[in-house]
């Protein structure tokens, strides 16, 4: 599905066999753009942008899995961003909290990275995208904020949300940054890392009602409901 509302260029494309969405985000008067979750297909993908005459200045991954940056996962290799590296020269977005474990899945250097945290902004051409920390999935999840446009991760989906009984999950976390995400104008667009749902994406307005994961009011209820898997 492709969308180009004004200013805004932002294509979500579903690749891999896990129904990922990569997302290539950007300003239609420049022609930057980046790149959300790269991984499976690198060459693809630049082909992808170059051929729209897009020029990719960025990478931004929402966590360290290997199905949204690239690595390995059950002996399965994944391409991702050192690949785009190799390519591109370009930095790797990434929260503060998350930096360490995407070295270690990814093989990436600190001079690979720039790293952010809540509140960092990002222009590119003439848009701006907002860093939301919203740890629970990893400990450095994070979701990107475009006016009405909330490029969620593995954080939320529209019909359910991140796993939370992985290594680094944190199911108190989870439940801070949904209620977080719950505050979100109903008019805000999501984008999840995956399509697991009937729905690519959806207004916030349609998450809240469909979605009980954003309607779980206290933590102990939360608790229960997560913990039971
Ligand atoms: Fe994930």
């Amino acid at each position: 599905m492709s969308e180009q509302l004004s200013e805004l260029i932002l294509q979500q494309i579903q690749i891999g066999p896990m129904q990922n969405f990569v997302y290539v985000i950007g300003s239609a008067s420049t022609r930057d753009v980046v790149l959300i979750d790269p991984a499976w297909d690198i060459n693809g993908l630049l082909e992808h942008v170059r051929g729209q005459d897009l020029n990719p200045v960025g990478a931004l991954v929402t966590h360290y899995h290997a199905d949204h940056c690239g690595g390995s996962i059950r002996g399965h290799r994944i391409e991702g961003v050192a690949h785009l590296l190799e390519d591109t020269g370009m930095k790797v977005y990434v929260n503060k909290h998350e930096a360490d474990g995407l070295k270690q899945v990814t093989g990436l250097q600190d001079s690979d990275l720039a790293v952010v945290d809540t509140g960092d902004t990002m222009r590119v051409g003439e848009i701006e995208i907002e860093f939301l920390h919203t740890p629970g999935h990893t400990p450095g999840s994070q979701c990107f904020r475009i006016k009405d446009t909330l490029v969620s991760g593995d954080t939320l989906f529209v019909q359910g949300c991140g796993r939370v009984d992985l290594p680094g999950s944190n199911i108190d976390d989870m439940h801070a940054s949904l209620c977080k995400l719950a505050d979100l104008p109903d008019q805000t667009v999501l984008y999840p890392g995956h399509h697991y749902g009937e729905e690519p994406n959806a207004s916030m307005g349609y998450v809240k009602q469909r979605n009980f994961h954003l309607r779980v009011p206290d933590l102990e209820t939360w608790r229960k409901l997560m913990e039971r898997g």
